[in-house]
């Protein structure tokens, strides 16, 4: 048996983390394990131009502990409004690595995103050209008769499909892959497309949510599905196929947002996220993947370079926190897995 790995540094091409005092107060439990990660737009209001990408940035460098070197890398939010040329002109600058597309109404904070695909054909043929990357919240949302668990198989057969063959040199991720269909997909399409993959997406089906009363912690976007599909993600992700990569999606929200009459979806899983990995790759006989899962395979579809760095798990229990405090009137957020032993501990890196 495996007691200790040591890889090169994971990224999480996939992270919510908010702003504020929230910000300052999840930005740690990312950088301590992390080299860099996907930062996500979708703030209140979302960033969608180059000032804002800036002032984003900073505000998350600044949240950054003292002595880490992580590495955020900032995201535009896609509107039926966004400027090409503003979109090449923060990529050429540095300042953003990728665009995010959320159709209108998919998830938390999507009121601004696409309503009209045609009218983004602009930026995603500039994107093409030079060499951007595609994030897409892969769920059709606006049509209320498409039922939330088919959200996922509807939108690749209606609008991704489409975008595969207009754009054949757009490089795409296929975010949160949450169904058999979705991971097959990707598959297929690989390597224009990449599909990331979240820690509770591989371990829950929406009988853990529902099944023995109601779990509101465990509400996410793309919802959890039936439990063949949590065996497609769960198999690639420790596959080691190139095209599937690291995207914890924490997504951090005040208790009382979690536990409202209308609660909003999103799980905070930050705390525990490199290590929810190994356990599940080390019950899948799967650990000598994950290194590629979380540190080859995402960097290699964005064209970067793997971290420097490297990180070392070792086989140790400890028990995770419920909650962490938000100071002000935001108070705390649930941290997924929180109060359960962890099996696996970063003891270097
Ligand atoms: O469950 C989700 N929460 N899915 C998303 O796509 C967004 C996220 C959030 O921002 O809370
Ligand atoms: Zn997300």
């Amino acid at each position: 048996m495996t007691d200790r790995i040591t890889m090169v540094k994971p990224d999480d091409w996939h992270l919510h983390v908010r702003d504020g005092e929230m910000l300052r107060s999840v930005m740690g439990f990312t950088a301590r394990h992390f080299g860099r990660a996907i930062i996500m737009p979708n703030l209140v209001p979302p960033v969608t131009t180059i000032a804002h990408g800036l002032a984003y940035r900073s505000r998350v460098l600044a949240a950054v502990p003292e002595g880490s070197d992580f590495q955020p890398l900032m995201t535009c939010y896609l509107t039926d409004e966004t400027d090409a040329d503003e979109v090449a002109r923060g990529f050429a600058e540095g300042v953003f690595t990728a665009v995010k597309l959320y159709p209108v109404g998919a998830t938390t904070n999507s009121a601004h995103g696409v309503t009209d695909f045609e009218k983004i054909r602009p930026v995603l043929a500039r994107m093409e050209k030079i060499g951007m990357r595609l994030l897409i919240h892969g769920e059709e949302a606006a049509d209320a008769s498409v039922d939330v668990f088919d959200r996922e198989a509807v939108f690749i057969e209606k609008r991704l499909e489409p975008m595969t063959r207009d754009y054949p040199g757009l490089r795409m991720v296929l975010e949160h892959l949450s169904s058999k269909i979705g991971v097959d997909y990707v598959r297929a399409k690989a390597p224009q497309l990449g599909g990331t993959i979240t820690p509770y997406h591989m371990e829950l089906n929406r009988n853990h949510m529902l099944a023995s009363g109601i779990r509101p912690y465990f509400y996410c976007m793309p919802i959890l599905k039936r439990e063949g599909d949590r065996m497609a993600v769960a198999q690639a992700a420790i596959s080691g196929e190139a095209c599937f990569f690291l995207g914890t999606d924490s997504a951090p929200h005040p208790v009382a947002a979690k536990l409202a009459v209308c609660g909003c979806a999103g799980l905070f899983n930050a705390p525990v996220a490199i290590e929810t990995y190994a356990k599940l790759f080390d019950e899948a006989g799967a650990l000598d993947k994950l290194e590629a899962f979380a540190a080859l395979n995402g960097p290699a579809h964005y064209g970067l370079a793997p971290n420097a760095g490297t990180i070392t798990l070792e086989r140790a229990d400890w028990i995770a926190p419920e909650e962490v405090a938000i100071p002000g009137p935001e108070q705390r957020a649930i941290v997924y897995r929180g109060g359960e032993t962890i099996q696996w501990r970063v003891v270097a890196g």
